[in-house]
């Protein structure tokens, strides 16, 4: 792993925006991954204050709520779609678990072999919940996992549900990338700001096991870490 570590978010923001125009441009035959939450939106204005011309034609979205609505403010479909396609003014592709051509049963495989197809993805923009889940695979979760539905745990719906209008009408599951596909990126690009991240970094990388997620990734050979945290 390559640790940066910078002073503060909008240090680590600035960065990473520019770490991900780096590795995206130098491979612009292939797609991106992007994430979505408070972390990426501060990537997201970083891009567009450095005016980044995308070359990719499609991204690949980490997770999204299962059965919410495309429309609805709180998916990441729109999220991306607003924070990332439209304030870029790129007119690509976003493929998200479970929505659009991925919106039935057999959905999660056909973003795998859509991902396969097309990637690998030049760089996967990752955070890390307080709780250590990467993209919605919770503490638990299976190392060789791949996109599948899965259940929210609470501390994720706590955190999470404040950002509806009716918290109780907070998605109880999610559709995310494993584990595994997420391990399939050229370079995953991990961001994490702010001390409420601090123990669930530190645990991850100085005790990692079946609890820590990210542990799935600490042997990837091109891990990348911006940090404004001791660990
Ligand atoms: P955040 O979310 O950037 O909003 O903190 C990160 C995550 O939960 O993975």
């Amino acid at each position: 792993m390559i640790a940066h570590h910078v002073k503060n978010a909008v240090e680590g923001q600035m960065l990473a925006a520019t770490l991900f125009m780096q590795a995206s441009n130098a491979k612009p035959d292939k797609p991106v991954g992007l994430a979505t939450g408070g972390t990426m939106d501060g990537v997201y204005q970083q891009l567009v204050a450095n005016s980044f011309k995308p070359g990719f034609k499609h991204a690949f979205a980490l997770d999204e709520y299962d059965g919410i609505s495309p429309g609805s403010k709180n998916s990441y479909l729109h999220e991306l779609t607003e924070k990332f396609s439209k304030a870029l003014d790129w007119s690509g592709q976003l493929h998200v678990p479970g929505q659009g051509l991925y919106a039935h049963e057999a959905g999660n495989q056909e973003f795998e072999e859509a991902l396969a197809d097309l990637g690998p993805l030049s760089v996967q923009l990752l955070g890390i919940g307080t709780n250590g889940h990467i993209a919605f695979n919770e503490p638990g979760s299976d190392f060789a996992s791949r996109t599948r539905r899965v259940e929210l745990h609470q501390e994720t719906v706590s955190a999470n549900s404040i950002y509806f209008d009716d918290p109780q009408s907070m998605p109880t599951h999610a559709n995310t990338q494993g584990l595994a596909t997420i391990a399939q990126a050229d370079m995953l690009l991990l961001v994490v700001l702010g001390e409420h991240k601090q123990a669930a970094l530190t645990k991850s990388i100085r005790h990692p096991d079946q609890s820590t997620p990210l542990a799935a990734l600490l042997e990837h050979p091109k891990l990348v870490l911006v940090t404004d945290q001791e660990f």
